[in-house]
């Protein structure tokens, strides 16, 4: 490795001379297999560059600066309890700074549970519907959640079926989808708000409304929530901001904070060779040729926002579909679509090293296992083990295997891929992290304007 370095540092040199250099063009030259291997990792290099530019891998520009106030208040929002029904969790509960903003659970555990990460319990063993995704980069994401139900139409207006926004809520928001996604967990009993105990709790599912103004009555109680919302919006009075500014405030700081541009797969976009290990070339080369995977994980995260279903096994307490209420159709519940029973959104992988477990129900533990489920993914969905999940969900895997093959996508039916190049693709997939995501401890603040605790795993 270090005599390969050396070969492209001649290289550069050569061509574009720089003082500092000369003393190495006299060091003598490598020997011809050192050559000859510099010569093809080069060629491959600039194979899977061409690959990555047709299939669409482009690179990902960093997210526009949100103003320093705005941040500060979205910060303080996101951790802070005061926004759930009897304010015992917050939004980074489930999105924690230690775990790369997942929870490391299959299925997220919701309001009403004690503990943090691995250690949290819900005192009746419950858990809500899917697994809890990143926040990374989705200030270049506009289709939100598993089944896309939060997401901007083809005219640029952002659309939540079930709890509309006001139009005048949706001119509050400054940083697309991400900014109005925030709004919904408040709404979800299960998630924050609550059956009972609060007064947020007592309001009809019907009414988002009204539990939006009753969330902005509660921070208005709350005189620095006041000063941090007037910050955030010169010129405005809180009176007569709507929780659209709290959510956008939300998503504008996960925009600012989440947004990582710096993997060795970026590096490497910017043409430095020497960026991926030989392994991860390979499995670059894979991912965008026998894989198959760049045909649906393409862009600047790796998601070409769509729904495939790519036989994922149903575990959990489901989303209250199917016979007991404990299946989820995904896709098919926001189109009525048969042919898209089944189908997730294709998730960004940037990062993706360090969000286990994988998949829209966290169904498969292991970033390996998940690569090698795509290779004659039949026997692997019929052969499933539900021993790999926490105890407490090894009964929920649902009795659905035809049903999924049923609307499986095509490409799968016949992808069989060796063991080496599965451990090519995973090795390439830990390439898309930037170590900077790999700390987020900065993030965390030390208290939130209701002085209720932060939920923080040090
Ligand atoms: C109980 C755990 C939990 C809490 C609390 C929670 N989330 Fe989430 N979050 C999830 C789950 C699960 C999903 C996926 C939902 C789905 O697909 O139906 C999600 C999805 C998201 C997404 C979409 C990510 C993507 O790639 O589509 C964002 C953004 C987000 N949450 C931010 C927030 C914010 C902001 C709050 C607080 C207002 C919050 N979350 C509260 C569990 C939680
Ligand atoms: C037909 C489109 C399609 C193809 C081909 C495809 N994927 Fe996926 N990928 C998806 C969808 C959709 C999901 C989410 C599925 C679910 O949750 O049910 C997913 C999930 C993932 C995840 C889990 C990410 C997370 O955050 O949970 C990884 C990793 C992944 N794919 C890698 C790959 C690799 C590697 C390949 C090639 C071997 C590949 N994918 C091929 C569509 C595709």
């Amino acid at each position: 490795m270090l005599r390969k370095n050396l070969t492209v540092t001649l290289g550069i040199c050569a061509t574009l001379w720089l003082g500092g250099c000369s003393d190495e063009t006299t060091a003598p030259a490598p020997p011809p297999e050192i050559q000859t291997a510099t010569a093809e990792t080069a060629a491959l290099a600039a194979q899977v560059r061409q690959s990555a530019a047709a299939a669409g891998l482009t690179p990902l520009q960093r997210p526009a600066p949100v103003r320093r106030e705005l941040n500060v208040l979205g910060r303080a929002l996101a951790f802070d309890k005061e926004l759930s029904g009897n304010r015992d969790i917050s939004c980074m509960t489930c999105h924690l700074a230690k775990l790369a903003t997942t929870d490391g659970h299959s299925v997220a555990i919701g309001q009403g549970a004690t503990g943090l990460g691995p250690t949290r319990v819900h005192p009746d063993g419950k858990f809500i519907h899917r697994n809890a995704p990143p926040l990374f980069n989705l200030h270049a994401m506009s289709t939100l959640t598993w089944d896309g139900r939060v997401f901007k139409n083809p005219q640029g207006v952002i659309r939540s079926p079930g709890a509309n926004l006001l139009p005048s809520q949706r001119a509050v928001l400054e940083c697309g989808t991400v900014s109005a996604l925030p709004m919904f967990p408040v709404l979800s009993r299960n998630e924050m708000r609550a059956d009972a105990g609060n007064e947020l709790a007592a309001i009809g599912d019907d009414q988002p409304q009204k539990i939006w103004r009753f969330l902005m009555r509660r921070l208005g109680a709350i005189p620095e929530y006041r000063t941090l919302f007037e910050a955030a919006y010169p010129g405005q009075s809180f009176d007569n901001m709507s929780f659209a500014h709290a959510g956008n405030a939300m998503g504008c700081w996960i925009t600012s904070v989440f947004g990582f541009t710096n993997s060795p797969w970026d590096r490497f976009l910017a043409g430095s060779d020497d960026a991926l290990t030989d392994a991860q070339l390979r499995g670059a080369q894979a991912f965008l040729g026998v894989g198959k995977c760049a045909q649906c994980h393409n862009g600047p995260l790796f998601s070409d926002g769509k729904f495939h279903n790519v036989a994922v096994p149903q575990v959990g307490p489901g989303f209250g579909d199917g016979p007991d209420g404990h299946d989820d159709f995904g896709r098919m519940r926001q189109t009525g679509n048969l042919g898209q029973k089944y189908a997730f959104r294709t998730p960004p992988l940037r990062n993706v090293e360090l969000t286990p477990p994988y998949g829209h129900d966290g169904a498969i533990v292991s970033l390996r296992s998940w690569v090698d489920h795509y290779s004659q993914s039949t026997t692997k969905l019929q052969a499933y083990d539900p021993g790999q999940l926490e105890p407490l969900l090894r009964g929920t895997l649902q009795p659905t295997t035809a049903g999924i093959l049923a609307t499986r996508d095509s490409r799968l039916r016949t992808l069989t891929l060796t063991p080496e190049v599965v451990d090519d693709i995973t090795e390439f997939l830990k390439a898309l992290t930037d170590p900077a995501a790999r700390d987020l401890s900065a993030v965390v603040p030390a208290v939130v304007p209701s002085g209720l605790p932060v939920d923080n795993i040090p």
